[in-house]
């Protein structure tokens, strides 16, 4: 994992925004954030510091990686992706690099998707990365504090080889989404919607035949360019997918919560993991959540939370290890593994 030096508390945010230490903690469990190093420090450079140690802790080289999959939604560019300029800024050439869209459940699609490849023979040393700097673009006024207090900056990453035992490594994983409120929890400016699915996003006529329907002069004024999230309605539906998608797991590989080592739920919000944990039953030891220091970090939470969960000692050879997500889509997913 790799985090930015810079720590961004909750006090630190009450003087740009009217919002208090005390919301913040009761509301999410986050006591504090990092956020990238201001014109330094990017999500594929800061993804590029995690997989660096990952290639080291997996004792090989990134001459030796055969193909790169990057999970984010705040990528450097529009396009392309994160994917290529991690390659570039390792210094491999010609191998393909894959970009996952797919918000916070972006490490567990990630992680099937490189599964499969691992598993049919076609690679084996994939790179994966997950990493966001959120920071740069969020609504740091008043008007936007119910989803900028939320989330962070920091980046994951793993080397994924194949192995021979049986039993062993990624289990299962299980993905799941559905669509029909997209717009819940999303950031739908600046794209090539032309307002077709919001009416009020709707740009106006640009009086013009082709062109000016993605950055407008009014999407500017209005000032119409940041995340949006319908809080109570994302919590809701997350406390239901959680343990929906870990027991299909568990169900899928005839285990059960007591095998369970550690649950590594995607880093949402305290009280969310606080609420799946109640539902499964599971002891505090079973479940971890780092939130409180880093925020939610979208795609690279599920891979800062693992790494310094086994860096503490809490997931050991043989251990059964699930990973889980939900976010925005709605996505959501789940990995059962055995270390
Ligand atoms: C976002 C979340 C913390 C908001 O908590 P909530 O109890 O649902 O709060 P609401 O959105 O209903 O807002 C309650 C009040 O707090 C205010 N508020 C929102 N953000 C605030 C902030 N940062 N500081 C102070 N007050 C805030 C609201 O304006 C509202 O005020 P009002 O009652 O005067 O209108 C909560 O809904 C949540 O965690 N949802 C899930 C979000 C999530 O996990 N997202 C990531 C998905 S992967």
């Amino acid at each position: 994992m790799y985090v930015p030096p810079n720590v961004v508390t909750n006090d630190d945010l009450t003087k740009v925004m009217d919002t208090t230490d005390e919301w913040i903690q009761e509301r999410t469990g986050i006591k504090e954030r990092r956020y990238a190093t201001r014109f330094e420090e990017t999500t594929a450079t800061m993804g590029v510091e995690a997989a660096k140690i990952a290639l080291e802790r997996a004792g090989t080289t990134a001459n030796e990686i055969d193909f790169i999959i990057f999970a984010t939604i705040s990528p450097d560019y529009y396009f392309p992706g994160c994917g290529v300029l991690a390659q570039r800024l390792l210094g491999i050439k010609d191998i393909g690099a894959l970009d996952v869209r797919n918000q916070c459940s972006g490490f567990i699609y990630a992680l099937s998707v490189a599964d499969q490849f691992i598993k049919s023979g076609m690679y084996k040393n994939i790179l994966l990365i997950a990493a966001e700097t959120h920071s740069y673009g969020l609504d740091f006024s008043t008007r936007g504090r119910n989803v900028s207090v939320i989330f962070g900056d920091g980046a994951g990453a793993v080397v994924l080889q194949p192995t021979e035992e049986e039993h062993r490594g990624v289990l299962s994983t299980h993905l799941h989404s559905d669509g029909t409120a997209a717009e819940i929890l999303s950031m739908v400016n600046p794209g090539f919607h032309a307002g077709k699915f919001v009416a009020e996003k709707r740009p106006k006529e640009p009086g013009q035949p082709y062109g000016g329907l993605f950055i407008t002069e009014e999407l500017l004024e209005k000032d119409d360019i940041y995340p949006y999230m319908d809080g109570p309605a994302v919590f809701k539906m997350a406390v239901v997918k959680f343990p929906e998608v870990i027991m299909e797991a568990l169900n899928k590989n005839n285990l059960q919560t007591s095998d369970l080592r550690l649950l590594i739920p995607h880093q949402a919000n305290l009280r969310i993991s606080q609420f799946v944990q109640q539902k499964l039953k599971l002891k505090d030891e079973q479940v971890y959540n780092n939130i409180q220091k880093y925020g939610n970090t979208t795609a690279a939470s599920i891979p800062i939370a693992l790494c310094e969960a086994w860096e503490e000692g809490k997931i050991k050879e043989g251990d059964l290890v699930c990973l889980a997500a939900f976010g925005s889509g709605f996505t959501w997913g789940s990995a059962l593994l055995r270390w």
